[in-house]
């Protein structure tokens, strides 16, 4: 998750720590540095802090030497432990390399690799990648043209570091999608997935575009595309200091994970279908027979995985006319659940260490229930665990209030009930590839979304008065609205309450009074008459003084009349509109409470991960 490398007069290796050093506010489970001297390549990595791998170096230092690379890892293709951790080396240990992303075509690079009877010792795509890259070298090219050969055969998103102990005065480093940003110094250069790592000596940097490979050498950065030809990088000062870096410049790390959204949903849905353009889901451990047995599904989790759950009932029910349960997780065992070997337990958690839901599928196991794991954390407690994990791509999430890890958890419950759907054959294959088309055009609709932030920061702004906001939805628009009443609760500590729209008139609608606040999450225009009920609803708080701020979506005029305040939403399907949806009510939360002056990263008396019952 955190990238560096350094050629310069300095120690390689010293350098390399201390950017990554600066680079753990990322988020890590592993970490590794390799450097190249005499010819030879030096590596050492380990499980765990960066503490574990300095402890070792101080033991054994690796000798002394002007060019290095250096990881730390984010679990996502096999554990967190010594032996998955990068540095990788190719099997003549002549090339070192690191790699972020996902490589998406790696089951078939692995066959090339095993073919050509070379051992893998780790589990990663990372490894592969290495052998490959080592493999062109050895055929007689240079380190620049064997990195520029193996991104023209990788799908995916990655950035890749890599050194050859033949080529000692150089590093070669290639980017798609995932960030790698060059430090521009004098008679030294730097390489990091953020600023963060070389502020210290640099402020000068380079961005590489998409598809771009950079080699640096101490006096020399010439960046050129996969096929070798020059192109422009944009060179940009960087007068933030150190805490804005590590925000990407922005003023809290919840803020920048809300922007990192379309890329965590993008990386989400990365590798789910095969060349024949079949569902797959790699991790999934279960048989296709015994998902195919299960006749009730019972969702168990927690805050805003809990949200998650409640859409994954629309979506799952809908697609595979499964009956699905969705129960708080510090409910479910002390209500005697009716379990047995046919009930799929699905648990929902980003963090996978959350106590109240580990023990309810501890719970369910001893009831001979399936549990699937749907989680944000390899290695952790919960998919340790459970039966079978589909795990989400967000990448760490620092702010307490979870936001891309609710997108990428949506996107997992989609996959499974699409994917049981296929396994249950009660969608067809066209209905399955239609929906999947949807589901990939979603990162550019929530990137659509987020470039009207500043409206939503305006009308948070104006917000700053009131003392409670009501937020309603319908269908998979109400636990929509349940999540946003709860980002409001987290992070500004305003009273604010989630109903579903239909259920108004049998209660909440005595809560309304001239001015308050009601934020209505439209669904979109279809056959059913969701739409216009939720319109009628509208009207009814109207009616009674409420002041309306409507989510709709483009080209929705009907709801014009009856909203003081609308935000526009791109037009999808009814099921996948919480992915749109959520966005404006996360920004609307995060810059309210930043106008009232809290700690949006660190709301009061809230956990990130909370580990007792
Ligand atoms: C804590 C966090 C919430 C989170 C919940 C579940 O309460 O403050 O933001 O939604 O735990 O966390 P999990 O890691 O299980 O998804």
């Amino acid at each position: 998750c955190g990238i560096v490398g350094y050629v310069g007069p300095r120690s390689a290796q010293d350098t390399v720590i201390d950017g990554l050093r600066r680079l753990e506010y990322r988020g890590y489970d592993s970490a590794g540095v390799a450097v190249v001297r005499d010819g030879l390549l030096a590596v050492e990595k380990r499980a765990g802090k960066l503490a574990n791998l300095e402890k070792v170096l101080i033991e054994a230092p690796l000798p002394r030497a002007d060019i290095g690379i250096g990881h730390t890892r984010w679990a996502t293709h096999g554990p967190p432990n010594d032996v998955n951790a990068h540095p990788h080396a190719g099997g003549a240990r002549r090339v070192a390399l690191v790699h972020n992303g996902i490589i998406e075509n790696f089951v078939e690079l692995r066959g090339r690799v095993e073919a050509d009877d070379h051992v893998l010792l780790s589990e990663t795509d990372t490894e592969i990648v290495a052998h490959l890259v080592e493999l062109q070298v050895q055929s007689g090219v240079d380190i620049v043209t064997a990195m520029q050969r193996v991104c023209q055969q990788l799908d995916g998103a990655f950035t890749l570091v890599a050194i050859d102990s033949h080529e000692p005065d150089k590093i070669v480093a290639a980017r798609r999608n995932s960030p790698l940003v060059v430090g521009l110094g004098d008679g030294e250069n730097f390489l990091g997935s953020d600023v963060a790592a070389f502020i210290e000596f640099t402020r000068e940097a380079l961005e590489l575009g998409q598809d771009q490979i950079v080699v640096m050498t101490r006096d020399e950065v010439l960046v050129t595309d996969f096929w070798g030809n020059p192109v422009q990088a944009r060179q940009f000062h960087v007068d933030w200091d150190l805490s804005a870096a590590e925000k990407d410049g922005h003023d809290w790390f919840m803020r920048k994970e809300i922007f990192e959204q379309p890329r965590a949903v993008a990386d989400s849905l990365i590798g789910r279908r095969t060349a024949a353009g079949k569902l797959q889901l790699d991790e999934m451990r279960l048989a296709d027979e015994e998902l195919r047995d299960i006749d009730k599904i019972i969702i168990i989790a927690c805050g805003t995985s809990f949200y998650a759950g409640m859409v994954a009932k629309y979506a799952i029910e809908h697609w595979t006319r499964t009956p699905v349960e969705v129960e708080l997780a510090s409910e479910f065992r002390y209500r005697d659940p009716i379990i047995d070997a046919t009930t799929l337990i699905v648990a929902i958690s980003q963090s996978g260490e959350t106590a109240d839901t580990l023990q309810a599928i501890r719970h369910a196991r001893s009831q001979k229930a399936k549990v699937l794991a749907i989680c944000n954390t390899n290695g952790s407690s919960i998919p340790r665990e459970s039966d079978a994990v589909i795990y989400t791509h967000a990448g760490p999430e620092i702010g307490v209030a979870s936001t891309k890890g609710f997108l990428t958890q949506l996107v997992a419950c989609y996959l499974l009930a699409l994917y049981m759907a296929q396994v249950k054959g009660t969608r067809f294959g066209d209905e399955i590839d239609e929906v999947m088309r949807q589901l990939e055009a979603m990162p550019d609709h929530i990137d659509k979304v987020l470039q009207g932030a500043e409206q939503v920061y305006e009308l948070a702004r104006s917000h700053v008065g009131s003392r409670s906001v009501l937020f309603l939805g319908r269908h998979a628009g109400y636990p929509v609205a349940l999540e946003g009443a709860l980002k409001l609760k987290e992070l500004a500590y305003i009273h604010a309450e989630g109903f579903a729209a239909g259920e108004l008139k049998h209660g909440p609608i005595a809560l309304v009074e001239d001015g308050l606040p009601v934020l209505c999450v439209v669904p979109p225009r279809g056959r059913d008459h969701l739409h216009d009920k939720m319109v009628s609803g509208i009207q009814e708080v109207r009616a009674r003084g409420a002041h309306t701020i409507c989510l709709a979506e483009e080209g929705d005029t009907s709801i014009e009349p009856y909203a003081d305040h609308l935000i526009r939403l791109p037009g999808v399907p009814v099921l996948l509109q919480p992915l749109v949806a959520i966005v404006p009510l996360q920004l609307f939360a995060c810059e309210l409470a930043t106008a009232l002056g809290h700690d949006v990263d660190q709301p009061r008396n809230l956990a990130k991960s909370v580990t007792v019952e």
